[in-house]
Order: structure tokens, then C-alpha cells, then sequence
């Protein structure tokens, strides 16, 4: 058993297929930055995934598109600063994948070496994109794959809907599992598709799905750390809970130290130095 310094096990991948086949249900959560990938991780989150999901949620990006590669390493080295446990995971961003094997392969072990992470997650599925993920593997680094609603190719999918309600896209979504399991991802997340579909992909795949907007069947499941919290409520989609109301916690703050300076109530004397 692996652990590190508290006693609590820490993740890693052998653990994850563990809990897939005990029925133990896999937490997942992105961080961004150091405080909120501490927290996470005390609370025993087991994978934290510093997502491309990062170029909405703190860079203001209308989609992950214009996420870089040195983005994704930045916040990466800030988020392993904070993470003891849990397994870190990190985005490939648009186009440091697709291009060539060799392009990813170098790209791939950027991030494993500069960042400390024990492993990179991918979009999609196809034949092209299993071949990358059996290169990333024969050379020692680990995958988690992406299906559904894979978000750098929202132009092509028509915008942020869900996947597979028709039989040919089910059908095409079930086999990109299969085939990215086939070439070594260790799991794959399964991003808005129909509960029915993501439960059958689950009971067919000899890896962990971790869901997002995927029903309650899968072996894990994922939020986007900022929506989960409430920081963004500008985004409400159907999938979602609020665990907490953060934006609002932090409107209060603000207000409450804007009117505090204004009417000269901060600082006090007991915040003041002789
Ligand atoms: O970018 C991201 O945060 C993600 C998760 C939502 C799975 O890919």
C-alpha cells in the first residue's frame, strides 16, 4: 500500500479497477490552483483533474479551444503543490494531441515531467486516437480516455448537447469505450450521455467510467470543482448539483468589506499595529 505522510491510502491506478470491482464509487473533482486542490484532496477526493474546463472557469474563455499547453502545465504545477492523495490527472488541450503520435508523445511527457502528475486524459475515441493512447502507454504514461460530449470538438457536435440518444451515435460511443479501454486507458470519463447507455458502457468496460452529466450508474463521477461549489451560477444545466453557494458566500464578503471600509469600520484598533 501506497501512503503519504496522514496514513490515508493514497490513489493510484491499480486502486481505482479496485474499486470499480468492490462497487466502491470513484470521487472525482478538477482544481485549478492550490487552496482549492488542498481542500479537495484532505477531503479525500480520488482523482483531481486539472481540466481544460479551466479555460472557462478561471481564464473566461467561451470554450476549452484556446487553452495552451503551458496553461494546462502552469496551473498543473500549482494544483500538485496541493495534492498529496488523490491520483492528479491532467487535460491534453486542444491540439497537443491530434496532430501527430510524436507531437503527443512529446507533449504528453511534458506534463508527466513538469508537473509532477501521474497522468493525462484525452478526447475521444476514434482508431487515430486509440493509436495515441497505445503509444502514451508503451512509453509509460498513463491515460484516462474521454466520450460523449468531448468539448474541444463542440463546432462539430453542434454545440454542448447530449450524446448517443440515437442508436448509431449510442452505437459509436460504446465502441470508442471499447476501443480506448483496448488500448490501455486506465479509465474513461463519459460526458453527457443517456444514463441507459453510460450504465451498459459501465457493465461492459474492464476499466472505471467516471460520469459527468452521465446518470448514476457509472463507477465514478466528475464535476467541475467552481459548478459543484455554486461559484458559476451562470451555468445550470440539468446534470448539476450545487453542494454549496459560493458565489453567493462571496458577494456577501465583498459587500460586507466595501461597506466596512466605507464607513470606516475596518480597520479597528485590534487590526492596527502600535
Ligand atoms: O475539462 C474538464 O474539466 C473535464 C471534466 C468536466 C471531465 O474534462
Amino acid at each position: 500500500m501506497s501512503t503519504h505522510g496522514s496514513g490515508r491510502r493514497r490513489t493510484t491506478i491499480r486502486r481505482l479497477l479496485e474499486m470499480k470491482q468492490t462497487g466502491e464509487k470513484i470521487v472525482a473533482l478538477t482544481a485549478y490552483d492550490i487552496l482549492f486542490a488542498r481542500i479537495v484532496d484532505d477531503i479525500g477526493v480520488d482523482i483531481v483533474l486539472v481540466g481544460d474546463s479551466l479555460g472557462q472557469v478561471v481564464l473566461g474563455h467561451d470554450s476549452t479551444l484556446s487553452v495552451t499547453l503551458d496553461d494546462m502545465i502552469h496551473h498543473a504545477r500549482a494544483v500538485r503543490r496541493g495534492v498529496k492523495q488523490a491520483l492528479l490527472v491532467v487535460d491534453m488541450p486542444f491540439l497537443s494531441f491530434q496532430v501527430s503520435p510524436a507531437d503527443t508523445l512529446r507533449n504528453a511527457g511534458r506534463v508527466l515531467a513538469e508537473t509532477g502528475a501521474e497522468a493525462v486524459k484525452i478526447e475521444g475515441g476514434s482508431e487515430r486516437m486509440a493509436d495515441h493512447v497505445a503509444r502514451l502507454v508503451e512509453a509509460g504514461i498513463p491515460v484516462m480516455g474521454h466520450v460523449g460530449l468531448t468539448p474541444q470538438s463542440v463546432h462539430a457536435l453542434g454545440g454542448y448537447r447530449v450524446q448517443g440518444r440515437d442508436g448509431d451515435n449510442a452505437e459509436r460511443i460504446r465502441v470508442e469505450a471499447t476501443r480506448l479501454a483496448d488500448a490501455g486507458c486506465f479509465a474513461t470519463v463519459l460526458e453527457l450521455v443517456p444514463a441507459t447507455l453510460a450504465a451498459d458502457i459501465t457493465r461492459a468496460s474492464p476499466v472505471p467510467t467516471i460520469g459527468i452529466g452521465a446518470g448514476p450508474d457509472c463507477d465514478g463521477q466528475v464535476l467541475v470543482l467552481y459548478d459543484a461549489l455554486g461559484l458559476n451560477d451562470e451555468f445550470t444545466p440539468k446534470f448539476l448539483r450545487r453542494f454549496a453557494d459560493l458565489a453567493g458566500e462571496a458577494r456577501k464578503g465583498v459587500a460586507d468589506y466595501v461597506a466596512s471600509v466605507r464607513h470606516g469600520d475596518y480597520p479597528g484598533p485590534e487590526h492596527s499595529h502600535d
